[in-house]
């Protein structure tokens, strides 16, 4: 190739859709399985794709679609049923049994399982999806045929000339700026604290997750498998993951969640996530969208993230489905409306929860004695047990 004439190839598709995590891979599935056809790239790798570590509850209609989309899914062995978590205040444990509220459960099956399985499924069925490939600019969304262009590991560049685009890539979205006019075009909301999580050998410390407001602070110790488990505690969101000595995090857990001894074991990975609440300004723009984190992000304390982006891609598919197979614009001209109603709930209910189980630095004696008030409305009243079942467990998906 000489120098001065970069080498560009031109690619055509019905639907462009830009990163291969979970919103992404579930959407080129119903969209094929409507007869459209889509090109999913991401600027990852299939192996960093695979071991990246996320949330790992499933709402009941995520494992619904999940099994639907595959009936031998490993949700079902591999993943385990919960019927309950714990709250966790004053030294006492309260739980909240989904089934007998609302009929409904959640699933322990952690993101990066749900991506092994649905990259699997989707390269068998010969989804063209492209790694490494890295998403530059989004052209022409006011027209009917929008592009993304993207540039290749060896520096080749791509032109997806398409009819519909998708972002679903994530908090750094490319696409973002396409829908909204800029980069950061959102409402959104930071919080004084972030999770220090741990993933450990050792058994579970409890049967179910549990969700503990301490006056030391917030720790959630959830599991991955009978093997390894996943526990979080609040810390500074400045804070260096290598600071702490594995004694001095044992300590930590150990002290906000008294009453139960945890099971402890080697550390083997920690991290700090930092978290934030952002719903972008606008959702669709002509003839491109935003799904999953593109979208909002929530904090991880009400596990609502992937089955967010469950929930868009459900909405977008039907969508594109009646836009190319009837050519009826309806469901895409209110697919921003309709989907926002549901990221606004999820919004709501993940604010709650981390504001209900969190101590924030600068909270009086007024509001620490508040918030143990509102755990005791909640978990004395059936109304507001219900409330926190049927919002964990997840609105269902039309
Ligand atoms: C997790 O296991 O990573 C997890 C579980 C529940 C949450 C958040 C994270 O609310």
């Amino acid at each position: 190739m000489s120098a001065g004439a970069p080498h560009s190839q031109k690619i055509r598709t019905q639907v462009a859709i830009v990163g291969a995590g979970p919103a992404g891979l579930i959407l080129s599935h119903l969209l094929a399985d409507a007869g459209v056809e889509s090109i999913i790239i991401d600027q990852r790798s299939r192996d960093e794709i695979e071991s990246t570590i996320r949330a790992g509850i499933l709402e009941q209609g995520t494992v619904d679609l999940l099994t639907a989309i595959d009936p031998n899914s490993r949700v079902n062995t591999v993943g385990n049923r919960h019927d309950g978590i714990e709250l966790r205040f004053q030294s006492e444990g309260h739980r909240i049994d989904f089934p007998g509220l609302v009929g409904r459960s959640v699933w322990l099956y952690p993101q990066h399982e749900v991506l092994k399985d649905m990259l699997r499924l989707r390269l068998d069925a010969g989804q063209d999806l492209r790694f490494g490939v890295t998403a530059t600019r989004v052209e022409g969304v006011e027209t009917d045929t929008p592009c993304v262009v993207a540039t290749t590991a060896d520096g080749e560049e791509i032109t997806i000339e398409a009819e519909f685009v998708v972002g679903a890539d994530g908090s750094r979205s490319v696409v973002r700026p396409a829908v909204t006019g800029s980069s950061t075009g959102g409402f959104f909301r930071e919080y004084p604290f972030a999770w220090f999580g741990i993933l450990t050998e050792a058994p579970p410390s409890a049967d179910e997750l549990i969700y503990s407001n301490s006056p030391n602070g917030f720790a959630l110790i959830s599991q991955r498998s009978p093997e390894v488990q996943r526990m979080y505690f609040q810390c500074d969101p400045d804070a260096d993951p290598n600071a702490l000595s594995e004694d001095e995090i044992w300590e930590t857990l150990q002290a906000r969640v008294p009453g139960t001894a945890l099971k402890e074991g080697r550390i083997f990975q920690r991290d700090v996530l930092r978290f934030r609440s952002f719903v972008a300004h606008e959702l669709r723009r002509g003839r491109a969208a935003l799904v999953g984190d593109a979208a909002h992000t929530v904090p991880p304390t009400g596990a609502k993230g992937m089955n967010l982006a469950v929930a868009d891609v459900v909405l977008l598919a039907r969508a594109l489905r009646s836009l190319f197979s009837e050519n009826d614009e309806r469901l895409i001209d209110g697919y921003a409306e309709q989907a926002s109603r549901r990221i606004w709930k999820a919004q709501h209910f993940s604010w709650w929860m981390t504001s209900m189980l969190h101590s924030t630095p600068d909270a009086s004696d007024f509001d620490r004695h508040r918030q143990i008030g509102e755990l005791h409305s909640v978990v004395e009243s059936d109304a507001g047990r219900t409330y926190l079942a049927e919002a964990y467990t997840g609105w269902p998906i039309d």
